[in-house]
């Protein structure tokens, strides 16, 4: 791994020791069996099990495994093979439990980390790829040196313009998925009264990136029952839906939906 790592702490560079990742500040933080290492300090975490939760994560590894979602994986490779170079160092902020990186990494190599705030996301994220460095850390605060990669992948995640540029090497970019407008509009009129488009269209950061791709893409997915529920566990409409709702739906057989996202490539000024 060639991507330099900085102490989560006190700032100065990590040296991988094997077991542990340490720097000269004397702190020291062990890789966990699967591998992992966790570099969110107990100040950093706002609770004390942040980022999705296990169950889930167990219902999006199920989902993602269905294939439902592979269009989107194309669609972020394919901004990738434009934007980024052979080889790339990328980061995926947010990664959950790893599809998207570890789908990203068979079909475009390089030197890949992932990060989530989540222990047991990047608990899960180690069994998809050994090749890949699953950090426990806070996308706010990256435990990464500074202009240290190409690529930045945001699926469905956060968007931190002056975090992501200061890791970005000039020239590198972000690779962003956010939901459109239409995503999932039948699931969403079944479970709220009202639904209101919800467009993410990011912030303009210009200051820092210029914006090279901003593509929409549609398409539509049949889902039977048990891919419903875990589409459901998999979103926070599972926290917000009421009981009578919820049972509608897990007693739904099959439901047609829009997919319905943009994909936007920024490049690092
Ligand atoms: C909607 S999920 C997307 C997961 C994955 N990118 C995917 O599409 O399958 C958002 C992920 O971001 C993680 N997350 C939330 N806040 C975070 C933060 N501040 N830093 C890093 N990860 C965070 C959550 O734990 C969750 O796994």
């Amino acid at each position: 791994m060639d991507i330099k790592l900085k102490c989560p702490v006190c700032g100065r560079e990590l040296s991988d020791m094997g077991k542990t990742l340490q720097c000269s500040g004397g702190h020291s933080f062990d890789r966990a069996r699967q591998g992992y290492v966790n570099l969110l300090p107990v100040q950093f975490k706002h609770s004390l099990d942040p980022g999705d939760t296990a169950e889930m994560l167990k219902a999006r590894r199920r989902f993602l495994d269905g294939g439902s979602y592979e269009t989107i994986c194309k669609s972020v490779l394919s901004a990738m093979k434009q934007y980024a170079p052979k080889n790339p160092r990328v980061l995926d902020i947010g990664c959950g439990e790893g599809y998207y990186t570890a789908k990203l990494r068979a079909d475009m190599p390089g030197d890949y980390i992932g990060i989530d705030i989540s222990k047991e996301g990047a608990r899960m994220a180690c069994s998809r790829d050994k090749g890949i460095l699953f950090l426990v850390a806070t996308a706010s605060r990256l435990p990464i040196a500074d202009s240290q990669l190409d690529c930045v992948c945001a699926m469905f995640s956060l968007l931190l313009p002056e975090e992501y540029a200061r890791v970005l090497k000039k020239g590198g970019c972000v690779v962003e998925v956010t939901v459109g407008s239409d995503h999932l509009r039948e699931l969403k009129s079944i479970i709220y009264d009202e639904v209101f488009p919800q467009d993410k269209h990011p912030a303009e950061c210009t200051e820092l990136f210029d914006e090279a791709l901003r593509q929409e893409y549609r398409y539509e997915l049949v889902l039977d029952n048990p891919s419903l529920r875990d589409l459901l566990m998999m979103t926070p409409h599972f926290w917000r839906i009421r009981k009578d709702k919820r049972e509608m739906l897990e007693a739904t057989d099959s439901l047609r939906l829009t997919v319905n996202y943009w994909v936007r490539v920024l490049v690092r000024k």
